[in-house]
């Protein structure tokens, strides 16, 4: 779907024209974001405070779960608060923010952008304006044990029957070994792993034309895909409670053959401080499909300005700081999350470290958008409820897809 918002009607300032106002200020910010998974944040800042004695950044960190992010950022907007300067938004918020008059239009010729991914680039803009920067993308990949699937004489696998297949030949002599987990808790992630499971079975959610199509048979094995997991037992009970972090720890304990996860972990999983107990164990692939590869949710983060926060000339410098070349590559070196300098993909010594960034390029470059609309956590909601009952058992794939239907066209029509 276009990240244009094609669902909405008019434009957020009526029109204005290309040119934003101005952004003016100089003196302390803040930089306000979800928990710092990758923990190198502060580093950032602390480099930025250093060269920047009266403009000094302070770091506020709100929950993980991107809904309890969300729900604090729209607070602290309401409220017209200027306690948040720079904000790190999650890709799918823009139309809700540009929309309500949240952040500031930017400048497009303050930043680099013609060396940032274009899809990156793209979840940024609100019909045809740009709200926010592009710092961080994420695309979704497959974890999985090396050491196990040598060991079976098994290659990763590209269908879901392989992998099923794969936890048949390797679970029985691994007790405690389990077969596949992603981020299955009722929030964000569980609409970005339905939403995958969907479209790498041949289906949408939204389609391209902003029109809602999930109750489609292509659609139903997305969602059996994990139905079927979870009655069998590939799916462990537990990854029903599993965001992001609940589902790291498990890999990294060991318990886990197969994992649907972001970037970030590839650093975390690899520590060979004690803390996991994979590193040098397992490797990445794309995400399996029904029939072949699977496809990804397109993640990430963009960095944004608040309109009631003071010193936006501050907060535009920040941000230029943070997304440039020399600040992605110490990031990506130090954490393993997915760089938006397109360059970096390429960059030889790093793909060397980082084996699975052509693989991740790729998956970025033709990653599915989550829709691009002002309701967006509306959507997301109506998603996370029909997809949890179905994976507990208590609605039919079909009846789920049925009524996710129907709400979907109510929150999408125009
Ligand atoms: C990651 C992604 C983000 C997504 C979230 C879901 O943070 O970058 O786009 O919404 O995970 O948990």
């Amino acid at each position: 779907m276009s990240a244009c918002g094609s669902s909405d009607s008019g434009s957020p300032d009526g029109g204005a024209g290309n040119t934003p106002a101005a952004l003016e200020g100089v003196g302390p910010i803040s930089f306000v974001t979800g928990k710092d998974l990758s923990g190198n944040l502060q580093n950032q800042i602390d480099e930025w405070n250093k060269s920047h004695p009266d403009q000094q950044a302070t770091l506020i960190e709100l929950p993980e779960d991107a809904d309890a992010q969300r729900q604090q950022f729209v607070q602290n907007a309401q409220t017209q608060s200027d306690a948040y300067t720079v904000l790190n938004l999650d890709v799918i918020w823009t139309a809700e923010f540009a929309a309500n008059q949240w952040v500031e239009q930017l400048p497009e010729s303050e930043f680099p952008l013609d060396k940032l991914l274009p899809t990156t680039v793209e979840t940024a803009k609100y019909f045809d304006k740009l709200y926010g920067v592009p710092v961080d993308s994420d695309g979704g990949l497959l974890y999985y044990r090396k050491d196990l699937l040598d060991a079976a004489g098994l290659t990763p696998p590209t269908t879901w029957a392989e992998l099923t297949d794969a936890c048949g030949k390797i679970q029985p002599t691994n007790p405690g070994l389990q077969c596949y987990a992603g981020q299955f808790e009722k929030y964000e992630g569980l609409t970005v792993n339905f939403s995958e499971a969907v479209n790498s079975a041949g289906g949408v959610v939204v389609g391209e034309d902003g029109k809602p199509n999930v109750n489609t048979p292509e659609a139903k094995k997305g969602l059996d895909f994990l139905v079927e997991g979870v009655k069998s037992g590939q799916i462990p009970a537990a990854a029903r409670t599993y965001k992001e972090e609940e589902g790291r720890r498990a890999f990294q304990a060991g318990e886990l053959l197969f994992h649907r996860q972001w970037p970030y972990q590839y650093a975390k999983a690899s520590a060979t401080d004690g803390s996991s107990q994979v590193a040098g164990k397992f490797a990445v692939a794309p995400l399996p499909g029904l029939d072949g590869p699977g496809a990804s949710t397109l993640g990430g983060h963009n960095y944004a300005v608040s309109k009631f926060a003071k010193n936006k000339k501050s907060a535009v410098d920040f941000i230029k700081f943070l997304v440039g070349e020399d600040q992605q590559r110490a990031n990506l070196e130090k954490t393993s999350k997915a760089p938006t300098w397109a360059a970096l993909y390429d960059d030889p010594a790093l793909v060397e470290k980082f084996p699975y960034l052509v693989e991740l390029k790729k998956s970025i470059e033709k990653a599915e958008k989550r829709p691009a609309v002002v309701k967006y956590q509306e959507v997301s909601t109506a998603i996370q409820s029909a997809v949890y009952d179905a994976m507990g058992g208590t609605t039919s794939s079909e009846d789920a897809l049925k009524s996710l239907q129907g709400k979907l066209e109510e929150l999408t029509k125009q």
